[in-house]
């Protein structure tokens, strides 16, 4: 069985446990679903299930919490046969549902308009796009044969063939859900959504059409211009990694199933990028890639390179991927056997990819913004990333440096703003009844006892965000008949009992390595000095708790300009020079549009930089537009007529819709904690939930109606569900 959790609303203390067992019989699949509802932050759950009348779940659509403080939630139900399909819905918080039955069949989760949670979306099975402006009760379909829709404006369509017709979709706008529909853009293949930018790749028509190229609209499809990124064949794709309102990091694919490519960062229009990292892992087969925003600190990122002898290797930027250098080795140890020179190596940290290779990595790095500095990972010590059991590293700075701080792998969670962690052993075959604990950024920890009686643990479960100072420990207890689940709420309060004062913060300068150099933990044209709690202080942060920066800009230098289309540096430079052979060559990339756009001066702020006076390059305007080629078709393919008159458009795109669900599936395997991000509208959404795979061998099913009965497992297998490939603009 899996247990999927999720917290509706924020700070209120309910959360909805919805555990699910389900075997295959023939054609069909006989399931049961159980809902638990607990209002106080975990500590008691009720059991809800009548509310839902016992019908059967579909858990891999999971809960779908509605935006914001709302209270909405969805359950979508699994009806085999031909009884159609049905909704559970609740606005109360799910204290009650309601069912509404679906005039189709989803193929996806509902989705909420995150601006109103009334307004529901989904495509069905039969690739119909439906929308619902009243929380469910009526619905209309939009569209047919719609391939993919995104924060309920853009979806991709093809109306003659079907979604496997790639490079050939229409991409599509709808503001006033689904009155009026605009085209935006034609021969699509995929698109895509990354801070204020929309994405699209489309055929180029050139080489009998097989090639594809990336186009940025930075107002919402009305106009287009090409990204100067590489053009990509069949097997290739790209991937938006990260974006914000300021700049995007792409991934583009490697010809051949190298399994790499090359990660470039956009300037502030998204079309012109630098090179950042070559060799970048990025598996096809997978779909996965290391790439770790570290939230913690500004500008930092973690990611892996696949090496030329075929290891993965680590590399950190803290300059938002202008340079990337390996991770130090941790002062407290030792080069492992991956390691030429014993004395000399460095840290690795464990990413998805290790996830994806089975390795024995239950979680993901974890930062989080409010708990400055911090980071906690899997890793190990050498050349390159080791398959042996891994370690838990911490860092405290940001990335800079790091300790061993737990041996073995372990299921970490960050409590109180930074305040405390906690972490408990990854062992799935034996029970345990221990917590560790540390109040001092990880590098003292104490061993708490939970319970008298060990049991099989499966995960920890803190509220999102981090505030929180109540941790659940989910595992559940085999005795000789059935198993069931266990969950054990610990408040942290009871030990942190003093509240925080002014005397237990301290100044520390983000970046900083030299005091005596003027420039001096200046990232992006500034620094900033937070006040952080001293490892030594024992309190509470609370949840009101802020982030106290105060930033001072930095004077500029050429570093903090990016080279505009048609300049370039020269190596160990920081001068643009005019790119020589520019004139009557048909260049990678051409502006187009606005005429302002088509102007240089050779340099450009790098997107975030707030750095003042000092370096200011000279303003040169050339005008570009006699000096390149554009590499579009048809120049008018991007901007259709509308079907149908649009009204007004607003600029403002709609705020992010915050999704937390875990799912724990009871098993003696090992667990997976999966952060995705969803990129909608500018906003990241976080979406996370634990994975326990149970190994799937038939030792004859009994207790079909034991919604906690399961299959043994024998080895800790790590089954990875990736739940979509949202970023992947392909
Ligand atoms: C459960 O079933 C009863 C009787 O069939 C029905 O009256 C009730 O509305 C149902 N509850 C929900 C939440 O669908
Ligand atoms: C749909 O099919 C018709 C006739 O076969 C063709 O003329 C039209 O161009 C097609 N439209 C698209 C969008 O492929
Ligand atoms: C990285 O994460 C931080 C904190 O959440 C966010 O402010 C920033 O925009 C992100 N950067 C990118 C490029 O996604
Ligand atoms: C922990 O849970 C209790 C209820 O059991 C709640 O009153 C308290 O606010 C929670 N603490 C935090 C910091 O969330
Ligand atoms: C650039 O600097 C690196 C390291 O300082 C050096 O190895 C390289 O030769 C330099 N390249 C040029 C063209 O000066």
């Amino acid at each position: 069985g899996s247990v999927s959790l999720a917290w509706v609303g924020d700070g209120t203390g309910v959360i909805l446990a919805l555990t699910t067992f389900q075997v295959p019989f023939f054609m069909i699949r006989l399931g049961q679903s159980k809902l638990y509802r607990s209002e106080n932050y975990g500590k008691s759950f009720q059991d809800v299930t009548d509310l839902i009348n016992s019908t059967f779940i579909r858990s891999e659509f999971g809960i779908a919490i509605g935006p914001e403080n709302s209270g909405k939630v969805i359950l979508t139900c699994d009806i085999s046969g031909s009884l159609g399909s049905r909704i559970f819905v609740s606005d109360d918080f799910g204290k009650s549902f309601t069912h509404q039955d679906l005039p189709f069949t989803p193929l996806m989760q509902i989705s909420y308009n995150p601006e109103d949670s009334n307004a529901l979306m989904v495509i069905s099975n039969n690739n119909e796009l439906w929308l619902s402006q009243d929380f469910g009760s009526n619905w209309k379909k939009i569209h047919d044969m719609v391939c993919l829709v995104k924060c309920t404006i853009f979806f991709t369509a093809n109306l003659n063939g079907s979604c496997s017709d790639r490079g050939v979709l229409e991409l599509r706008r709808t503001t006033d859900y689904g009155k009026t529909i605009k085209t935006v853009a034609t021969k699509i293949y995929s698109f895509g959504l990354g801070g204020r930018f929309l994405f699209a790749s489309v055929m180029t028509g050139k080489v009998s059409g097989t090639l594809r190229m990336i186009h940025v609209s930075v107002d919402s499809g009305d106009s287009w211009n090409m990204a100067q990124l590489p053009a990509v064949g069949h097997e290739q794709f790209y991937s938006i990694l990260a974006a914000n309102n300021d700049m995007v990091f792409m991934h583009v694919d490697e010809p051949g199933d190298t399994g790499f490519g090359t990660v470039y960062v956009s300037d502030d229009r998204g079309t012109v990028y630098s090179k950042s990292l070559e060799r970048h892992l990025y598996t096809t087969t997978g779909g996965d890639t290391d790439f770790t925003n570290v939230t913690s600190l500004r500008g930092v990122f973690i990611t892996s390179i696949l090496a030329e002898d075929s290891s993965v290797q680590s590399v950190v930027s803290f300059d938002q991927g202008g340079e990337w250098v390996p991770l130090q080795k941790p002062a407290n140890s030792k080069c492992d056997a991956t390691a030429k020179d014993p004395d000399k190596c460095n840290l690795h940290i464990h990413g998805a990819y290790s996830i994806t290779t089975r390795l024995n990595v239950p979680m993901l790095p974890l930062s989080e913004p409010n708990a400055v500095g911090l980071i906690l990972a899997h890793g190990s010590v050498g050349d390159s990333i080791s398959v042996m059991k891994p370690d838990v590293y911490v860092s405290d700075d940001g990335g800079y440096t790091w300790i061993k701080a737990l041996k073995g792998p372990h299921h970490y969670a960050i409590l109180d703003s930074g305040g405390l962690l906690v972490a408990v052993e990854h062992s799935p075959t034996q029970p345990i009844n221990e917590i560790k604990f540390s109040t001092d950024e990880g590098q003292c920890w104490h061993v708490h006892k939970f319970a008298t009686e060990a049991i099989y643990f499966t995960g920890l479960a803190s509220e999102p965000g981090a505030r929180s100072m109540n941790v659940s420990i989910w595992g559940y207890k085999d005795s000789m008949l059935s198993q069931y689940w266990i969950s054990i709420t610990i408040d942290f309060r009871e030990l942190l009992t003093r509240d925080c004062q002014d005397a237990d913060y301290v100044q520390w300068l983000a970046h900083s390595n030299d005091i005596s150099d003027p420039k001096d933990g200046c990232i992006l044209g500034y620094k900033e000095k937070f006040l952080r709690l001293r490892k030594d202080a024992v309190c509470w942060n609370g949840r009101d708790y802020e982030v106290n920066t105060q930033p001072t800009p930095c004077v500029c230098t050429l570093d903090d300009f990016l080279c505009d289309f048609g300049y370039y540096r020269e190596e160990n430079s920081s001068v643009c020079v005019e790119q020589p052979d520019l004139k009557g060559k048909v260049l990678e990339f051409c502006l187009h549009g606005k005429e302002e756009q088509l102007q240089t001066s050779g340099y450009r702020k790098i997107p975030g930089d707030k750095c003042e006076g000092g370096e200011t390059p000279q303003r040169k305007e050339i005008d570009l537009s006699v000096r390149c080629v554009s590499d579009l078709v048809e120049p008018v393919t991007l901007s259709l007529p509308s079907l149908s008159q649009v009204g007004e458009h607003s600029n403002s795109m709609p705020v992010a819709i915050m999704v937390i669900i875990i799912v724990m599936l009871l098993s003696a395997a090992a667990g997976v904690v999966f952060i995705k991000k969803y990129v909608c509208g500018g906003r990241f959404l976080v979406h996370r939930y634990s994975v326990l795979q149970q190994h799937v061998e038939d030792n004859g099913v009994d207790g079909i109606d034991d919604p906690l009965e399961t299959n043994h497992t024998q080895n800790g297998k790590i089954e990875f569900h990736d739940d979509s490939d949202e970023d992947l603009l392909e």
